[in-house]
């Protein structure tokens, strides 16, 4: 655990404290990530029940670190204690940078940008979290989108190294290698890419996912047994419908369709197994029931 942010590598730009806006699973991890490397991290959310959930899921968190004998309990009460939560995004105004990890709805998005705009300071760079959204529409919604990025992160942030670093035609490359180094400093490992729905592995995995999910309905295979091609054939962590559930089908549904409705193949059109079952409120780990039921 740092307890300060370390500013040694020779990056240009000094970030010291950080905004995250959303503190659902993605927003509450990426939080963790920033206060476990030292940085003085200030939490929004819209409700003080949804600031509750937030604050559960980093205590929550960093717990499973000490009970794993990675944290102590004093540094656990560091770490929590460089975490403000607020339901103001006004409280966002002397931050450096900004990862929005809200909802993925461009017009909800649209309007957290337009007003972190005008609360955070010049300099400040708005990043957004989203999987699939037009990172240059967002940052069209501001007065600098120079200083805007997508700093797409994985679940569970706390645990996958890699971050899309997002490029808009627009954005500034100093702003992009800023970040980059950032990035570095929590021990991320960034990759750079253009500005299309999925970006990198997305577009790579859903595919993958949605075949997964279409083989399960056609009744091809068992669940269990889909998973475990994967993991034991494949060498990957967790088998697709596992992964379904984790990432959350709400989720998953909404990046295949937009994935699908940018004009690209058929691979991304979701199967009507997902949609049945968002719609059914069986999103996966965080309702307690997807392809699988959770305790
Ligand atoms: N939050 C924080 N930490 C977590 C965690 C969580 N939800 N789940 C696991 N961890 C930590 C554990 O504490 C443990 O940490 P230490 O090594 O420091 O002790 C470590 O991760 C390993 O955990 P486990 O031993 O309990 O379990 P595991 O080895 O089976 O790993 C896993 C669990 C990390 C989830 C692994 O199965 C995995 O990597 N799965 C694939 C996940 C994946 O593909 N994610 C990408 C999804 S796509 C996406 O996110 C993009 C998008 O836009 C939707």
């Amino acid at each position: 655990l740092e307890t300060t942010p370390d500013t040694s590598a020779d990056a240009g730009r000094d970030f010291t404290a950080i905004g995250v806006v959303g503190l659902g699973t993605m927003g509450a991890g990426i939080a963790e990530v920033f206060a476990r490397h030292g940085f003085a991290v200030v939490g929004v959310e819209l409700s003080e029940e949804s600031v509750a959930r937030g604050r559960q899921y980093l205590e929550h968190s960093t717990g499973r670190a000490v009970r794993r004998g990675k944290l102590t309990e004093e540094e656990q009460a560091e770490l929590l204690g460089r975490v403000t939560l607020t339901t103001s995004l006004k409280d966002l105004a002397d931050v450096d940078l900004v990862v929005e990890a809200a909802v993925e709805s461009m017009a909800t998005k649209q309007a957290i940008f337009r007003e972190l705009d005008a609360i955070v300071g010049p300099d400040t760079v708005l990043a957004t979290n989203t999987s699939s959204l037009s990172v240059t529409e967002l940052s069209s919604a501001t007065s600098r989108p120079g200083r805007v990025v997508g700093v797409h992160f994985f679940n569970p942030a706390p645990v996958q190294k890699l971050v899309e670093v997002v490029r808009t035609v627009v954005t500034e490359p100093a702003v992009l290698d800023d970040v980059q180094a950032l990035l570095g400093r929590l021990g991320k490992s960034p990759v750079v890419c253009g500005d299309k729905a999925g970006f990198i592995a997305n577009t790579l995995l859903f595919g993958y996912l949605n075949h997964a999910a279409s083989m399960f309905e056609g009744r091809y295979a068992s669940r269990e047994d889909i998973d475990a091609a994967m993991r034991f054939g494949c060498g990957y962590p967790m088998g697709p419908l596992a992964l379904l559930d984790l990432i959350g089908l709400d989720t998953a549904y909404e990046i295949l369709e937009t994935m699908y409705r940018q004009g690209r193949d058929r691979l991304h059109a979701p199967t009507p197994i997902l949609k049945q079952m968002v719609t059914a409120g069986l999103l996966g780990r965080k309702t307690g029931r997807g392809f699988y039921t959770y305790e």
